[in-house]
């Protein structure tokens, strides 16, 4: 704790379990505001410019930023922080990292993959990440990779929202074997259907995959998100797919597009008409800006297309686009720590979003809009009666945040403390 932290004994019973004093409140759409900021019983009890009453634990976070926690739209929990085994990917293209991890999935254990996933979820919680959704690779028979998210989603219930998304990362129609697989996720309690329409053997495979997915997430009424076109490839047009489905379906709210990357590559009189339909569709999207940069363009010469999806245009346009991470230091992605602001700085570069307005946008992409992604905006953000999910950053306001990377100095889960770091004291010494 640090030492503006006062933990009280008082003789009466005190108002609040923690008191934030003097924080720059953040709102998804208006300016913030500096307020206290009152916890009890696991919910936000009162927020004002000055709250009366005492607290077992009182923060003065005077020049601080108080966010709702960061959300983590898209990572593949299940091969995080497997890098160089069973070897390094060398041609750093996609394809490569499938066959990479076609081998190393057969050496999976549920033990291993759980142990693995809750120490990543460690990781991006000390970083404020307080709600995730992990693709797990339902390709294999055993579905090893599944269970092992599932016994993670159990592990971290009390302190984390994790969402495990049926991901068939070798295609529902390649093997014989796969279209039952899905099934059966769906029957272990998977919370959404995924897919990968793009990588299917044909054109017609893709198609039907997605028509496949729409009907089993209205059978079990889970959510969708699909891997949808994530290719170079301005010939990949399943996301036109996704959207008739979500059209004639009106289910729009619960599909994500991720990835979308063939999107940079279409032609603009074709974009232009997609972006209609789109808006129609009402479906989520979440661009990965630090995998998209570095796995698209690898068949390219000069110029090199930069493969990120048309995130600024979504955005402008008011449909939902949320950031995710995808991948830490595994077949496709050798770097990483987990950190959304490190994931919100990527996408300001590579989408041209640096005007002031736009570096915002982009840190709303990791908080409250990955939270309408995944489903969970009724108990997300920061008012009066919701749960107590709050981070304190040690920043003046989301631009400084970003820039600095700031360290996320307290996490509050379930209106308890969950973790704290103390920002680096740097000392010049001569
Ligand atoms: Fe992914």
């Amino acid at each position: 704790m640090n030492q503006s932290a006062s933990t009280s004994t008082p003789t009466s019973t005190p108002t609040y379990d923690i008191l934030l004093r003097q924080g720059s409140l953040l709102h998804p759409d208006r300016p913030s505001e500096i307020v206290d900021l009152g916890i009890r019983d696991g919910q936000i009890a009162a927020i004002a410019p000055h709250l009366d009453g005492t607290a077992i634990t009182e923060l003065d976070v005077t020049g601080q930023v108080i966010s709702p926690p960061l959300v983590e739209s898209h990572i593949h929990l299940d091969s995080a922080r497997t890098i160089g085994n069973p070897r390094w990917n060398q041609s750093g293209t996609l394809f490569e990292g499938i066959d990479i991890w076609s081998d190393r999935k057969k050496t999976l254990t549920v033990e291993e993959v759980c142990d693995r996933a809750v120490g990543t979820l460690k990781q991006q919680a000390l970083q404020g990440v307080l709600f995730v959704r992990s693709h797990a690779d339902v390709s294999e028979p055993t579905l090893t990779a599944l269970q092992g998210l599932l016994a993670a989603r159990e592990q971290v219930k009390d302190w984390m929202t994790l969402q495990v998304v049926a991901f068939p990362q070798d295609g529902i129609y390649s093997q014989p074997k796969n279209n039952d697989l899905m099934e059966e996720a769906m029957k272990l309690g998977a919370d959404a259907v995924g897919g990968i329409p793009h990588y299917e053997l044909t054109r017609e495979d893709g198609v039907q995959s997605v028509h496949r997915i729409f009907d089993l997430a209205e059978r079990y009424d889970r959510l969708i998100d699909v891997h949808c076109d994530e290719i170079d490839d301005d010939q990949a047009r399943f996301l036109e797919v996704m959207a008739a489905c979500a059209i004639r379906r009106g289910n729009g709210a619960k599909v994500t597009a991720s990835h979308t990357t063939a999107f940079s590559s279409y032609n603009n009189a074709y974009a232009m008409k997609l972006l209609g339909f789109l808006q129609r569709a009402q479906i989520n999207f979440v661009s990965n800006p630090l995998i998209n940069i570095t796995l698209q363009g690898r068949t390219d010469t000069y110029p090199k297309r930069r493969g990120v999806t048309r995130v600024k245009e979504l955005w402008q346009l008011g449909l939902n686009v949320s950031l995710g991470h995808d991948c830490i230091q595994d077949p496709w992605y050798s770097l990483g720590t987990g950190n959304m602001l490190d994931v919100a700085s990527m996408a300001i570069h590579v989408c041209h979003m640096t005007g002031q307005a736009e570096i915002d946008a982009c840190y709303n992409m990791v908080t409250w809009h990955g939270a309408k992604t995944l489903n969970v905006a009724d108990d997300y953000g920061l008012e009066v009666g919701k749960p107590a999910n709050v981070i304190v950053l040690a920043a003046s306001d989301r631009y400084d945040a970003i820039c600095r990377r700031a360290t996320v100095q307290y996490v509050i889960s379930r209106g308890q403390m969950l973790a704290q770091t103390r920002p680096p004291e740097p000392q010049w010494c001569r």
